[in-house]
């Protein structure tokens, strides 16, 4: 079943492009998202939708955190994302109209359903509906919601989760369009060039994927580490923690994720040349703040590891060593792309480190207990 592939993990990295085929299947015409995306329920109900809550843990939570930008930059409608073990317990507020998101690969996360249960006490009295994206059909999740968006991102084995992140944010791609699109918050042509965007995907990412060898490189300067930090800006940094935390899972390596702009309030004191820096840098309008927050690291001593595209000219010098992994400069296309040299980057430590790497120590796939 692993055919020319190791492990399960690689293995899904390598299907992404398929995923993406997969879940766009059905959901898209040439140039328009189909309004029965989402079901044919959904219409009436996004078109009231103010604000947008999503829930979700680990690596689903990050696909929720890089859709905030979207619904917000793109649609300008309000998003709010958290993790489902502190929204279940803290109380929260409860607007008027929201939609309240689930994501999750396995639609059995014990936090996330049991967040959904708490939410659908209120749901009647505060017009919230319920829509959860989940891999699994006939899941807890899938059960519990009065919408489904299936991700056909294919049975996923390994424990770090990689193919279905992909599919999330293709769904919440979707899900972004066709509410600014029933609420008249895009045009038609914003429209037609997002999902032109998402036909685009699979191949960005299979080019993405073609610089495996150039990561395993670089992954040979990481296996003596104990430390890694992640930088990015904008959508980069929810990407920027996912890669943290692939690393962290599968290789046992600490990795944090910073926001490039929060280093001088704090994480700078950590640099040295014994911690790699790992900077996600697309061209884009964060560009120049995040060169600079990259001179920063620098003038420390620090040694980085600049993911960029074919436009951002980052430059590699002393202690800089660039790898441009797309070409691309999509807001959606982006930080799905960027991610793939993440997970690979996140195999290869771990290959030379030999952990497990489908089923790292002390975790579960599915994670059914809170
Ligand atoms: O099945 P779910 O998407 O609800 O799972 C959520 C997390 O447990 C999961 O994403 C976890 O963080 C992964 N092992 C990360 O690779």
């Amino acid at each position: 079943e692993l055919g020319d592939h190791r492990h399960y993990m690689h293995k899904e990295i390598f299907e992404q492009p398929q995923a993406v085929i997969d879940t766009l299947e059905g959901r898209i015409s040439q140039e328009h998202v189909l309004p029965s995306a989402f079901g044919y329920q959904a219409e009436s109900i996004f078109k009231e939708v103010k604000q947008v809550q999503i829930i979700a843990c680990g690596t689903s939570y990050h696909a929720g955190l890089v859709s905030k930008y979207w619904f917000e930059d793109i649609i300008g409608l309000p998003c709010s994302v958290e993790v489902a073990s502190e929204y279940r317990y803290r109380n929260p507020v409860v607007q008027d109209n929201t939609l309240f998101v689930t994501i999750s690969q396995s639609g059995e996360t014990a936090d996330t359903l049991a967040a959904l249960q708490q939410i659908k006490q209120v749901a009647n009295e505060k017009n919230v509906s319920t829509l959860t994206i989940c891999n699994v059909p006939e899941s807890s999740l899938t059960r519990e919601s009065d919408l489904t968006f299936l991700t056909h991102a294919g049975p996923e084995i390994g424990v770090a989760s990689t193919k279905a992140f992909t599919t999330q944010l293709v769904a919440l791609s979707l899900l972004v369009t066709v509410i600014g699109k029933l609420q008249k918050r895009i045009s038609e042509r914003r429209e037609t060039i997002i999902v032109k965007g998402l036909q685009k995907l699979p191949g960005l990412i299979q080019s993405a994927l073609a610089h495996e060898e150039v990561v395993k490189e670089i992954a040979k300067n990481f296996s003596d580490k104990d430390n890694a930090l992640f930088l990015g800006r904008g959508t980069m940094y929810p990407i920027a923690m996912e890669g943290a935390l692939k690393l962290k899972e599968i290789s046992y390596i600490h990795a944090e994720a910073y926001p490039a702009g929060e280093l001088k309030h704090g994480p700078l004191a950590l640099i040295d040349e014994n911690i790699p820096v790992i900077a996600i840098a697309p061209h884009n309008d964060l560009l120049e703040k995040l060169k600079s927050n990259l001179q920063e690291v620098k003038a420390r001593g620090g040694q980085m590891i600049v993911f960029e595209d074919e436009q951002s000219n980052v430059g590699s010098e002393d202690g800089l060593h660039v790898v441009k992994t797309t070409t691309n400069v999509g807001r959606i296309t982006a930080p799905i792309t960027f991610n793939v040299p993440l997970q690979l980057l996140a195999y290869h430590v771990a290959l030379i480190k030999g952990t497990d790497v489908d089923q790292p120590r002390n975790l579960a796939k599915s994670v059914t207990v809170e």
